[in-house]
């Protein structure tokens, strides 16, 4: 039976089973204000705040720092909570060696080919940090910058806008973009993302989260016997420095199906020659739907033994399924345990990696007097 989280609070209560957290009980809806605490200093001294939201028995904990999801906690069948986001306990490790965990990812989500492309006759070299090509926005992306928070609450909903401004030519991009996220938690407990950039000259963009889900909780173990299922017909297949070749490819009868859901575990040792380059899944699926006006349901994630359940809904045309292959088991988590190969997996939306070097992929070029807007919702229940 999948229960609705108004049931799963109402139960855990009836049950007498103590749903406490930030001080208070878990509430069913109707948020309280976020509030604010000292989370650490980076080394020039600027301080790093930690923002603790709830509303319909979803937790989350939001650094200003990258805009990282630091945690989030939800409740399983029997209203049992666990953080199911990887991350750390301080802002040392964060700076030093995330690899993205719960970040806010930009200017541009996954790889452009070189660090290299041409607008409009000009070319433009971006920073270049994952071998020769360049990942998640460069060396300094938005998640190692420090975003301007605002609280807010609205009707039953309680979230954060974030602000960021990156500079006319910063990490290589040109235009000074303007962006501005917003984090709301619904009285559903849903997890919305709202982005939103402006810019003054031509650009690209492509905005996404990099959480590590792990839906029966940060440090239990690996994801394999997680089900997923990814409303897409085809993915693009990458080269071996994971670049998208340009291909289209039909998931049909290859390990990339997951139109039906199936264990992330099932096929992921099928060393198709995708997933040796790969080391697993690390790949953006072609979503059915393409582009929509409005966020629609592409992806479900599911637990089976705890019940914990994502669904995950966006406007998007492309899916980044990444099953944490280059976890090594060398970063602590929160609940200081170890990460390992397999231990989460990311489901990034976004346009597709290395768009602006692919005619054929949709455009994620931005010009001024347009407004780049992306919605992700991510809804739970056990
Ligand atoms: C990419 C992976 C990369 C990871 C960074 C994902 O979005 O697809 O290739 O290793 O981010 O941790």
């Amino acid at each position: 039976m999948e229960l609705n989280r108004r049931t799963v609070i109402a139960g855990a209560a009836a049950a007498g089973i103590a749903a406490t957290t930030l001080g208070g009980t878990a509430q069913a809806s109707g948020g309280r204000t976020p509030v604010k605490k000292l989370f650490g200093k980076l080394a020039d001294g600027t301080k790093v705040y930690l923002w603790s939201l709830e509303n319909g028995g979803t937790r989350l904990k939001v650094l200003n720092w990258g805009g990282v999801v630091q945690g989030l906690e939800i409740p399983d069948r029997h209203g049992r909570y666990v953080n199911v986001s990887l991350g750390f306990d301080n802002i040392d490790d964060y700076v030093a060696k995330t690899p993205y965990f719960g970040a806010l990812i930009g200017r541009y989500g996954n790889r452009i080919a070189k660090g290299q492309f041409t607008l409009d006759g000009k070319s433009y070299q971006l920073s270049v940090n994952d071998g020769v090509n360049s990942l998640h926005g460069g060396k300094q992306g938005f998640d190692k910058h420090i975003w301007d928070v605002e609280p807010f609450t609205k009707g039953s909903d309680v979230g954060l806008h974030l602000y960021y401004t990156s500079v006319d030519g910063e990490m290589g991009y040109p235009g000074t973009l303007k962006a501005k996220v917003t984090y709301t938690l619904t009285r559903h407990g849903d997890w919305r993302i709202d982005y939103e950039a402006t810019t003054d000259k031509a650009t690209v963009v492509n905005l996404t989260n990099h959480v590590y889900w792990n839906l029966a909780g940060e440090g239990s173990g690996t994801i394999e016997d997680h089900e997923l299922k990814i409303a897409a017909s085809r993915y693009t297949p990458t080269d071996s420095g994971l670049i998208p070749t340009g291909e289209l490819a039909k998931v049909a009868g290859t390990p990339f199906d997951f139109r039906h859901a199936k264990a992330i575990g099932r096929d992921i040792r099928a060393a198709h020659p995708q997933q040796v380059t790969a080391k697993g899944y690390d790949h953006n699926w072609v979503l059915d739907k393409g582009i929509t006006a409005k966020p629609e349901h592409v992806a479900t994630l599911r637990d089976p033994r705890s019940g914990r359940t994502l669904k995950i809904a966006t406007n998007e045309p492309g899916l980044q399924f990444y099953s944490g292959n280059f976890l090594d088991g060398t970063l602590v988590g929160t609940g200081g345990h170890t990460y390992r190969q397999g231990d989460a997996l990311c489901l990034e939306t976004q346009h597709f990696p290395d768009s602006p070097n692919h005619a054929n992929f949709p455009s994620t070029v931005l010009r001024p007097g347009q407004t780049y807007r992306s919605t992700t919702i991510h809804s739970f229940s056990a």
